[in-house]
């Protein structure tokens, strides 16, 4: 295990009664606020409308900026920032999922900085300081709601790109279960592959002495594993709801990392398709995952597929070889029974497309750490997959 320093400030209130104390919690940094969201569900499911009246009962002033759409635009950051100026606003208080989240941090950070805020995940300027942010979180995927990441898609540049900083971490963020139960069975599942996915990333690590850590991510899969099909064919069941939201917010708080260093490639690749076709983030996972799984599995990597086989799906296979593939095959089905698609044809990707995405995904040197991949390793997983 390596050394580290752990902090995750983030404050859960987690239920479905928690709501009305956020007014004393958004008081204990601000007066005035950016209400940050995306289309219609916070409406549809009343929570627009309890949070507006929980604001006016607590003195709180506060401007809108709705519409942030999945895969959250530069532009929608630029449009937040100005408003923040303009009114002096102290805190961004994101409602929705990963999307509105990841916008409210960029605008929290951009708040501060005097260019364009796409410097930061242009890596040509560091995150320092930023508004603070708050989060009601209405879709279990990211973790977005307890981490320092953000996520932007530049349409002009066709690329999109993540930024972190400690200063990003939500303040605190209010999770209650029966928020999601409204959320399609497209994003139900597409959440659940993000979860799993996000704990693969830092699953599959050649740092040695991580019992702990792998433990804590198997137990994080087996919970996808249980509760994934559940909540797609009972959508208010809210046992399945409430262990899939905490299990979004575990798995990428750092507490899975800390003392080894994650891969991230799966994740690198499949920004690069969502900000060209606007994939649905999990669903690109869905797909490419079982395609990186075959491509970095050598002797090398062998052992911790093996473990990864035998400890999540029970396979019992002598051949370790063998095992691995069955682990990996396992992955596949699973994703598939959540109704995700297999091929990248499926989902509207071009061969020609293929050879510039690789070029831009390693723009910035070589990418994953379980298995290092360059520019023809990249491309070599897209045709694959596609
Ligand atoms: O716009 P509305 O009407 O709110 O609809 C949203 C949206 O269409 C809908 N939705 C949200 N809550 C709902 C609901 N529908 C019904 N009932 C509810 N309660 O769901 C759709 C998808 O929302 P989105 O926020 O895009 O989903 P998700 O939470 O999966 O976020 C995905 C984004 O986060 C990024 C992804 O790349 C993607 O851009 N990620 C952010 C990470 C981070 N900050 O740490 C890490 C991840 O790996 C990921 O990259
Ligand atoms: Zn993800």
């Amino acid at each position: 295990m390596l050394d580290f320093e752990y902090s995750i400030p983030t404050k859960i209130f987690f239920g479905q009664k928690k709501i009305g104390k956020i007014g004393p919690e958004i008081k204990k940094y601000a007066a005035r606020v950016l209400l940050v969201y995306g289309k219609v569900s916070i409406k549809k499911i009343g929570l627009y409308d309890k949070l507006i009246k929980v604001l006016k009962n607590s003195n709180i002033t506060y401007k809108e900026l709705t519409g942030i759409k999945p895969n959250p635009r530069i532009t929608n950051v630029r449009k937040g920032i100005k408003l923040c100026r303009a009114h002096s606003l102290e805190l961004i208080l994101a409602v929705g999922g990963g999307s509105v989240i990841d916008c409210a941090k960029a605008i929290a950070a951009g708040f501060y900085y005097n260019s364009d805020p796409w410097d930061f995940f242009s890596k040509k300027a560091q995150i320092e300081k930023a508004l603070p942010i708050g989060v009601v979180l209405t879709l279990a995927a990211t973790g977005s709601e307890m981490n320092g990441f953000s996520v932007i898609s530049n349409q002009e540049t066709q690329e999109k790109l993540a930024a972190g900083s400690e200063v990003l971490r939500p303040r605190f963020s209010f999770l209650d279960p029966s928020c999601t139960f409204t959320v399609s069975k497209k994003h139900t599942a597409a959440g659940v592959v993000d979860i799993y996915s996000h704990v693969l990333e830092q699953y599959f690590c050649l740092t040695e002495g991580t019992f702990i850590q792998d433990k804590l991510a198997e137990a994080i899969l087996e919970t996808c594993i249980k509760y994934g099909p559940i909540a797609l064919r009972e959508p208010k069941n809210y046992p399945a709801r409430a262990n899939l939201m905490w299990a979004s917010s575990l798995a990428l708080n750092g507490l899975l990392t800390y003392g080894k260093i994650g891969d991230w490639s799966t994740h690198y690749i499949e920004h690069q398709i969502s900000a060209v076709y606007d994939l649905t983030h999990g669903v690109g996972l869905a797909i490419l995952t079982p395609y990186w799984m075959e491509y970095v599995l050598d002797k090398k990597t062998l052992p911790k597929f093996v473990e990864y086989a035998r400890k999540v799906w029970s396979i019992d296979e002598a051949d370790e070889f063998a095992a691995a593939k069955e682990g990996i095959e396992k992955t596949r089905d699973f994703f598939n029974r959540l109704g995700m698609p297999k091929t990248l044809s499926e989902v509207g990707v071009e061969d020609k497309r293929l050879v510039d995405m690789a070029k831009k995904i390693t723009s910035f040197g070589p990418v994953g750490s379980f298995r290092e991949l360059k520019e023809q390793d990249v491309l070599k997983i897209l045709k694959a997959a596609l």
